[in-house]
């Protein structure tokens, strides 16, 4: 007989659920101040401005989508399409139009004419196993068919073999990110699939890979690169004008009529559009622009609503960008803003690396040699986070002095995260904020 665990024991009108001698039961006020009013700004919901969320319609891609449709197309015919490489800059609208494209030809997939089409991110799988895996699972039906953790590659690789064998019909497989893919782990695996019609008996697979990085293909194996460059489409980063029908487009569907002040989209736009013709950008600064106003509780999204907006998504992107440096990168950064905030003015290489050292020394850890400090300040400067330029010391000869662009504010806590840096960690006074470039409205760029 199943046992009753107490907790499963419904309480009878004579078993209060709440201790009477705690002061009140819960009334939900608590949220009331944190939650605001039903918004003046919205009528749809805000998801629509998130990246997660396929649009019906994508403003000047119509010629992307007719082009990726035609080479897809002979697969409702049951004919093998050619292998298709799609290339572009970021948030150029890439993704959206192959998952457009994917819905529109899953429409016309019906019994006379099976086809499948399996899409993988490839961004978030590092190895050729997990790769094989996801889509032998993407392909499979039931719990036995689904290929488990810890099997040899090769029987993997039979199992999604055997997968395909079992499709009527063409499988389009879509490795979306696919130069992480092969940054990470190589081309081999792109080999195997990219041959794998050799070894099928009736299946059939078709590859479409969509890479951000344009060179991409100049590593991999000539092979490879021949058999999945059989068709190329390129998709060119959007212009302001562009860009402003696209966030049209949302804000309709979004904001309520007449908030959004004339001129918002215009700004949003035009800061994406210097940032390479990136939609997702643009659509980010106004879905932030959105939520400051209503923060702010402002009854219209103004055009200063955008620039706070452009400030905070910089600042995310600073602090992401700094999270993921390697271990001894973040204690070298840690040890330029320590010295640039004491100092107040820029530091010179010679102090940073004193600074670094002692650093090391309180962490534990060994100092690395100047030259790779040197090399990771390169790499620091490349980001953007610093700028180092040459300063003459007369007798004392040239040497670098470094200036920061970051905010010394967010910076060092989010360095401070690091398991390896937290014994660095400080309370957070109120005069910390001190004036970086960052902060400087008028910097140079
Ligand atoms: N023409 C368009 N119309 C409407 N929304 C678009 C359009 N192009 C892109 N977007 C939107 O912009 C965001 C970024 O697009 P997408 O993810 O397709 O870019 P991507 O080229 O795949 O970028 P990445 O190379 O970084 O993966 C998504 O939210 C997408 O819905
Ligand atoms: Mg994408």
């Amino acid at each position: 007989m199943e046992s009753i665990a107490p907790a499963d024991i419904v309480p009878t009108p004579s078993t209060p659920r709440t201790n009477p001698e705690l002061s009140g039961a819960p009334t939900g006020e608590l949220f009331d101040s944190m939650l605001p009013p039903r918004s003046e700004l919205y009528k749809g919901s805000r998801e629509i401005l998130r990246e997660a969320y396929v649009p019906a319609r994508l403003p000047h891609r119509e010629n992307q989508i007719r082009q990726v449709a035609e080479v897809l197309a002979p697969a409702l015919r049951g004919e093998l399409p050619s292998n298709l490489l799609i290339y572009g800059k970021i948030g150029t609208g890439k993704t959206a139009v192959v998952q457009q494209v994917r819905l529109e030809f899953l429409r016309r997939v019906g019994k006379e004419r099976p086809a499948t089409f399996v899409n993988v991110n490839c961004g978030n799988i590092d190895t050729p196993y997990s790769l094989l895996q996801t889509i032998g699972n993407s392909l499979a039906e039931g719990e036995a068919q689904r290929v488990p953790t810890g099997w040899a590659l090769d029987r993997v690789q039979g199992a999604l073999q055997a997968l395909l064998d079992s499709k009527p019909g063409v499988c389009i497989l879509v490795l979306d990110e696919i130069d992480r893919l092969v940054a990470r782990s190589g081309d081999g695996v792109l080999y195997t699939l990219s041959q794998i019609n050799t070894q099928l008996e009736g299946g059939r697979l078709c590859l479409v890979g969509i890479s951000n990085d344009l060179k991409f293909t100049q590593h991999l194996d000539a092979r490879v690169r021949s058999r999945l460059n059989e068709e190329k489409i390129l998709f060119p980063p959007y212009d302001a004008p562009q860009l402003q029908d696209i966030l049209r487009d949302r804000a309709k569907e979004v904001f309520r009529d007449g908030v959004v002040d004339a001129g918002v989209i215009e700004r949003c736009a035009a800061y994406a559009a210097l940032e390479n013709g990136d939609a997702r950008r643009a659509l980010a600064l106004l879905r932030l622009a959105g939520e400051i106003a209503e923060r702010e509780r402002a009854r219209r999204i103004a055009s200063d609503h955008v620039v706070k907006a452009k400030s905070r998504l910089e600042l995310d992107i600073i602090v992401e960008c700094v999270r993921t440096l390697p271990p001894h990168c973040k204690v070298l950064l840690y040890a330029i803003l320590q010295s640039y905030e004491r100092r107040r003015s820029g530091v010179l290489t010679g102090e940073v690396y004193e600074a670094y050292c002692k650093l090391c020394q309180r962490l534990g850890l060994q100092p690395l040699h100047a030259r790779s400090i040197s090399n990771y300040l390169s790499e620091l400067e490349t980001l953007g986070l610093v700028r180092a330029g040459i300063v003459s010391r007369g007798r004392g000869g040239r040497t670098r002095e470094i200036v920061v662009d970051v905010p010394i504010a967010e910076t060092m806590p989010a360095l401070a995260e690091d398991a390896l840096l937290a014994p660095l960690a400080r309370p957070r006074g109120p005069n910390q904020t001190l004036l970086t470039n960052f902060d400087n409205p008028n910097r140079s760029s």
